[in-house]
């Protein structure tokens, strides 16, 4: 079939996602997951949803508590909330309906996943390259730009750089666009200075983008949820996203974090005391540049030493993200804050290198 083939042809252009190998004895620090939270806490809330949910039913009684307790902690109104498996899926449904024939502007890098999708629906996508002294941009010229553009993408904080952009520069941005959707991914938004959930009933075009992936510990039960204006909301829910997007299992398990949210807070607490830690000593080095974090990751340009950073986590089986050059960075790294042992260690890898 003539029009099939041209069809997956074209797909297959794109460079597929790769997941991360599958590794068994590793440190695990190359995806950002909350690692730092306690496995039993993540198992006890797995094992009352599994007691509490009949999986022979649909999920219907679990959506209306889980909007309830996602309006709870974002302080805004179940009509201003959809919920999907991810934000991963979140984002591709709107790239595929709304986004569809618009063209986007964000920042370079960023959450590769986003950029991807507009190409395979062939959104022209426009980024801004970031500074590769502070990862900062021009925001009158970013702006300016953005003018010619439909939609404005930003991951706050970013990934893979970490860090958040000053709040007085995005909410000039929003101020400044306000006939653009603006997508504000905060899936990292908990590690952070500030979040943006009140921007969206002060404005009607602006869409926050969260995850239980990061923060909550919740990767693999695959939860995201949208904040936004209640019409687009009420819009998402009723015809983009599907009837069913999250297993009632999926959906009992971010109850049960939400109701627990202090031992996710103490796990945070953890992770930025530890993010200081390392931050004062790496930032000490002058063979490597660490980048400021807001984020529960490390962004770390390590020049002329990336192979032998690399190898010597490789040999202490810790996982990370390896760039290498990448952009304007040379030799960039993204390393995920584990506990204090693995940090430790990590510290001791960079420290060493530079010997
Ligand atoms: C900025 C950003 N947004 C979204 C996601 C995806 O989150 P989810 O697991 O909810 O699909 C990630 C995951 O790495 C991310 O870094």
């Amino acid at each position: 079939m003539d029009w099939l083939d041209k069809e997956l042809g074209y797909i297959k252009s794109h460079k597929p996602y790769k997941r991360p190998d599958k590794v068994y004895d590793f440190h695990k620090l190359d995806s950002n997951e909350n690692i730092v939270l306690e496995k039993r806490f993540i198992k006890a809330i797995a094992l009352k949803s599994l007691r509490e949910n009949d999986l022979r039913e649909y999920p219907i009684k679990q959506f209306e508590e889980l909007f309830k307790k996602l309006a709870d902690y974002t302080d805004l109104s179940i009509r201003n909330i959809g919920v999907g498996s991810g934000s991963d899926q979140i984002m591709d449904l709107l790239l595929s309906t709304i986004g569809k024939g618009r063209s986007i502007i964000t920042l370079n890098p960023t959450f590769s996943y986003f950029t991807d999708r507009c190409n395979l629906y062939k959104i022209p996508t426009k980024q801004i390259d970031l500074s590769n002294l502070d990862n900062s941009f021009d925001v009158e010229l970013f702006i300016k730009k953005a003018k010619e553009y439909d939609i404005i993408y930003i991951a706050s904080p970013n990934n893979p750089t970490g860090n958040q952009f000053k709040l007085d520069e995005i909410l000039n941005i929003i101020e400044s666009l306000k006939d653009k959707l603006i997508i504000i991914d905060e899936a990292y938004v908990e590690f952070a200075e500030y979040n943006l959930s009140n921007t969206v009933t002060k404005y009607n075009n602006v869409i926050v983008m969260r995850t239980f992936s990061k923060a909550f510990g919740l990767a693999g039960a695959r939860i995201g949820y949208l904040l936004t204006n209640e019409e687009l909301a009420d819009t998402f829910n009723q015809y983009i996203q599907l009837p069913y997007p999250l297993s009632s299992f999926s959906m009992q398990l971010a109850i049960e974090v939400l109701v627990n949210i202090h031992k996710v807070k103490r796990s945070i607490q953890i992770i930025k005391k530890e993010r200081s830690k390392i931050f004062e000593r790496l930032n000490k080095m002058n063979q490597i540049k660490i980048f400021e974090s807001h984020s529960n990751f490390f962004f770390i340009q390590t020049f002329d030493h990336f192979d032998k950073i690399k190898n010597s986590m490789m040999s202490e089986k810790i996982l990370i993200k390896n760039f290498g050059n990448f952009g304007n960075y040379q030799g960039a790294m993204r390393i995920t804050i584990g506990n204090t042992e693995v940090n430790d260690k990590i510290i001791s890898i960079f420290e060493k290198s530079g010997n």
